[in-house]
């Protein structure tokens, strides 16, 4: 055999090797010692790896180890924070994404990467511009344990973590698998990070995706968006820290906080165990069915103008906020449309806004609060019907609420006159929500003048004033019981 032949086969042989290496982690055992082959044998067996391996196999990677973990230093992300840790990190999430040898789907048309993890080994990154999954159509991947920060150049009004499908440099998106899916990303999840946008735009961008998890993640700098959720379903926020400036209230310039801490524009995603301390929104909801839990806002006072929860979905708002904590910031929806707000506590005249826009409420419960203000006359539920006045009303349930130095408002009410006549009235007319609305009386008479049987009757309750009138004059006492809903 010519000295070159051999040369290429001993050379062809350990790239097989490597290959094979490479390409079955799963199965990794230690490289096979250089067989004496014959030429022959080594053809054979070279032939048979490329019949089994995928031809197009990526090579191995510096930053993974065995477990699936991409280490971004290794890829030379500059942990110190000095120098641009973009495109190294960026290579090693290219790496990550690599499509499986044993190719296994979660939804249809997106490629389960087994759990790979980009492990950012609890380094300060500078990036200057958005980190990306290089196509859509990927699932099952974690980011983890570090800081990002925008530099200076890092362009204006980008995300740093970027999951949009618009993401890819104006490119229609190319997908991962053949298979079409509707969904860009599934289960990736983001988890004990800092994002520093640096003012520069926003935190974390998810579009048309499933089943994202953000976890335990501290969101700051950000002039647009602290998270922002588009299309998709199940994005789960939890234990998560936002805020425009690292502040912890009372800030001297908090009249000027910019921006929104997440903007929820999908279905059917949790928000729970979550911090906004400064923005001016702390959550935009604009996707239905939607949950708050736990979260405290004390992103931007209302008095200067902030708001702490908006719901700008008209019509159908389908959300539960429970558990949560307003402080001295509202919450506003419009029009809503099926809406459950409970078990929360309002501090610091912060309320509940419902906003008209085309004078329709339906199947609202706010009940089971704490509100708290400081006796300025500020209502716990408000009607801004200066767009126009609510007109359909039904199934609105305002009660059940404690209230210290505001104005209580519900839409259920007791009350009761005493007195020697014949009329008696009782007004519900500051309690009462809407301000011309009694659906339902239920009332009795208690005669207190010895032998006295006088004939009386149900005669106004308009204007939220119950009047109740004797054919005789009686020392008597009357009890109403008032509700605006219609049949609950
Ligand atoms: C792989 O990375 C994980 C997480 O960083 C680490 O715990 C493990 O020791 C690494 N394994 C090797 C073989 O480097
Ligand atoms: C867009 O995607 C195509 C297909 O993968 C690729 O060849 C092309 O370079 C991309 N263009 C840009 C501007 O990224
Ligand atoms: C109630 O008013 C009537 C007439 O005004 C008077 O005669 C009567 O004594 C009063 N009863 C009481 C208990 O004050
Ligand atoms: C009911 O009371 C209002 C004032 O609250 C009055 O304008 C109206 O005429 C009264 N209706 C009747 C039937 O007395």
């Amino acid at each position: 055999m010519e000295p070159t032949k051999a040369l290429m086969i001993v050379f062809l042989v350990v790239l097989s090797s490597l290959i094979r290496f490479s390409v079955c982690r799963e199965n990794y055992a230690s490289p096979p010692s250089l067989p004496k082959a014959h030429y022959q044998e080594a053809l054979l067996r070279l032939n048979k790896l490329k019949t089994s391996i995928d031809v197009g196999s990526p090579s191995p990677s510096p930053g993974e180890n065995e477990s699936g973990v991409f280490l971004v230093t290794l890829y030379g992300a500059d942990p110190t924070g000095n120098s641009d840790s973009t495109e190294a990190i960026l290579r090693a999430i290219q790496d990550a994404t690599r499509i499986p040898s044993k190719k296994r789907h979660l939804m249809p048309g997106v490629t389960d990467l087994g759990g790979a993890q980009i492990n950012l080994q609890g380094g300060n990154y500078l990036i200057s511009h958005p980190l990306r999954l290089p196509a859509a159509g990927f699932g099952n991947l974690m980011i983890h344990g570090g800081t990002i920060r925008a530099s200076e150049n890092f362009p204006p009004s980008r995300y740093l973590i970027d999951l949009s499908e618009t993401s890819n440099k104006g490119n229609k998106t190319q997908k991962a698998s053949p298979n079409p899916s509707q969904y860009n990303y599934e289960y990736i999840t983001l988890k004990d990070l800092l994002l520093d946008s640096n003012f520069k735009g926003g935190g974390i961008s998810i579009m048309n995706s499933l089943r994202i998890s953000i976890h335990n993640c501290y969101i700051t700098h950000f002039t647009t968006n602290g998270i922002e959720v588009q299309g998709g379903h199940e994005t789960f926020i939890h234990n998560t820290f936002l805020g425009q400036h690292i502040t912890a209230g009372a800030d001297p310039d908090e009249r000027s906080f910019s921006g929104t801490g997440i903007s929820l524009a999908g279905n059917d995603n949790v928000v729970t165990d979550v911090v906004v301390f400064s923005a001016s929104v702390g959550i935009m909801l604009s996707g239905e069915a939607n949950t708050i839990s736990g979260v405290h806002c004390y992103n931007k006072a209302t008095a200067f103008g902030g708001t702490g929860i908006y719901m700008k979905l008209p019509g159908l708002t389908q959300t539960r906020i429970v558990n949560s904590y307003m402080d001295y910031t509202s919450i506003v929806a419009e029009d809503p449309f099926q809406l459950h707000i409970s078990g929360s506590f309002f501090l610091g005249d912060a309320n509940v806004v419902l906003k008209s826009k085309s004078g329709f409420i339906n199947g609202v419960n706010i009940v089971n609060n704490m509100f708290s203000g400081s006796n300025s006359g500020v209502e716990i539920v408000h009607l801004d019907q200066s767009n126009c006045p609510f007109k359909q009303i039904d199934q609105v349930v305002v009660d059940q609420n404690i209230v210290k130095g505001m104005n209580l408002k519900a839409t259920v009410a007791r009350g009761s006159s005493k007195g020697n006549g014949t009329s008696w009235t009782v007004d519900f007319s500051k309690i009462l929500l809407f301000p011309n609305l009694i659906r339902h009386v239920q009332y009795s008479l208690l005669s207190m003048s010895g032998n006295e049987f006088p004939q009386y009757a149900l005669r106004n309750v308009s204007h939220n004033r119950v009047v109740v009138e004797s054919n005789k004059i009686v020392q008597a006492q009357v009890y109403v019981t008032v509700n605006q809903c219609s049949d609950i």
